[in-house]
């Protein structure tokens, strides 16, 4: 997740975009238009109904469960006469020949089962630049969700990496920064029920195939393509780099397009700002399929399920949480100096007397409630509610003061945060431990990894003393 004040604009650019391949794509050949069409070689597929097409037909849809079972092929039944050319077909009843025989392939979307191994695994990969503590933003915004796509047995693989090298394509002079916070963000993962037995946690410089794909995968990329990407357009500004843009940050899309396929990760749990890396990704994942074997896997964004969620304000009202604006609550802070965050938050500027009604929009605290309250909090810290909806309406209708909303929300915030700070202090006294996780988590990532790698290597012919080498 990013500081981004731009966040708007970028995604109004996303929003307005209408064609990713334009004037500057790689000439030749066209990616095809069925951008979601299904992740298998087309030719052993039977043809899915347009209409019924799924967003991602290696997932289940409720369609594929309405549409009735395809028949198959009928099986030859040998006639009364013996004669072993004519069968009856077991839909008409009619007894026809070999060439007679009329045989219509489904037109539904396959059905879970129908696909091979590979196809159907469903793979999660996400991950964070460690240069800095994680705050409540990270936490609403994606950690929380990750902890829950996790516990839900739903995917094969999960892999969460720690993005070290991508974090000095902005940090080259400060390696040091980056080093202290590989932990910080390990032991921030541990203590929001990311469970190494579950999630494969790993750090990005340890797999060295990553560098290896990009390189490869930057043939197909150009520069002007590169230059359209919002975010990085907005970091750039940010970052005050103008004409002085280190090539290794310039080009991280495409790392990060490595990072996803070396996984053949089908699933990107994301924030809203890292999805022009997605469609980048996608782009890639095209483009290599096509000019070589298909060998890619398109993946999809996971954006938060709110809103609010996904942008967080800091704690003085501006979007942007950042460590230098000193407006985050982390989620290793000590109950007091959260305490003291919350009290010190931005309210409705207007709202001076207790009677005075007051605004909801802009109101950090009330937005903060929306992300963080439960209905148990009620009867538990403020039973004169039943719930966030009337505090509201008493709040816009006048005479609640700003200062028993935050002391209602510190209790909320407490409740949530104690938890995880908790299995904190304990993880923060096993750092070895931590360490062994990533050093492990970083084997079997590269493990995968290389195979991809190998895959990509084959399917681009570049793999001279494997096999064949008859045309050498
Ligand atoms: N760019 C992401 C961030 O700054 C980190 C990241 C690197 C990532 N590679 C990724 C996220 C691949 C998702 C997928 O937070």
């Amino acid at each position: 997740m990013h500081d981004s004040d731009e966040l708007d604009d970028i995604l109004n650019e996303i929003r307005n975009r209408q064609n990713p391949h334009t004037e500057d794509a790689p000439p030749k050949p066209e990616p095809p238009q069925t951008v979601d069409m299904p992740l298998f070689d087309q030719a052993d597929a039977p043809t899915p109904a347009p209409k019924d097409l799924p967003e991602n037909p290696t997932l289940p849809t409720e369609a594929a469960e309405e549409t009735p079972a395809a028949p198959a092929m009928p099986e030859a039944t040998p006639t009364a006469d013996g004669r072993e050319d004519v069968y009856t077909n077991v839909f008409s009843g009619t007894e026809e020949t070999r060439a007679e025989a009329t045989y219509t392939p489904p037109t539904r979307p396959l059905g879970d089962d129908e696909y091979p191994e590979e196809e159907m695994k469903k793979i999660i990969l996400t991950g964070d630049r460690p240069t800095g503590k994680l705050h409540v933003g990270h936490y609403v915004g994606s950690l929380k969700r990750r902890v829950e796509l996790q516990n839900s047995g739903e995917y094969d693989d999960i892999y969460i990496m720690i993005a070290d090298a991508q974090a000095l394509t902005d940090n080259a002079d400060n390696p040091e920064k980056v080093r202290k916070n590989i932990s910080e963000v390990a032991l921030d993962y541990l203590s929001c029920g990311l469970d190494p037995e579950k999630s494969n946690l790993f750090v990005q410089s340890y797999v060295s195939e990553l560098t290896e794909l990009t390189f490869y995968y930057s043939n197909l990329v150009t520069v002007s393509r590169l230059k359209r990407n919002p975010t990085v357009k907005s970091e750039i500004q940010m970052r005050g780099f103008n004409a002085s843009i280190p090539v290794g940050f310039f080009t991280y899309p495409i790392s990060q397009a490595a990072d996803i396929t070396a996984f053949k990760a089908t699933t990107v749990p994301v924030g809203e700002d890292q999805l022009p890396m997605l469609e980048q990704a996608r782009e890639i994942v095209r483009s290599f399929n096509t000019t070589y074997d298909e060998v890619l896997v398109e993946p999809k964004a996971l954006l938060p399920e709110n809103e609010i969620c996904s942008r967080l304000p800091g704690t003085d009202g501006k979007a942007k949480m950042s460590k230098s604006l000193g407006n985050c609550i982390y989620l290793s802070d000590e109950p007091e100096d959260i305490r003291k965050k919350i009290m010190s938050m931005y309210t409705d500027p207007d709202h001076i007397r207790i009677e005075d009604p007051g605004k909801l929009e802009g109101n950090t605290v009330f937005t903060y409630l929306d992300a963080f309250c439960k209905p148990e909090y009620f009867p538990e810290f403020l039973p004169d509610y039943q719930n966030l909806d009337e505090l509201k309406a008493h709040y816009t209708r006048g005479g609640l003061g700003d200062v028993k909303v935050k002391k209602f929300l510190n209790k909320v915030l407490q409740a949530e945060l104690a938890p995880i700070r908790a299995r904190r202090k304990e993880w923060e006294q096993r750092i070895p431990d931590v360490l062994d996780i990533l050093r492990e988590g970083s084997k079997v990532a590269e493990a995968k990894a290389a195979e991809t790698l190998n895959d990509v290597k084959a399917s681009m012919r570049i793999n001279y003393f494997d096999s064949d080498q008859s045309d050498m």
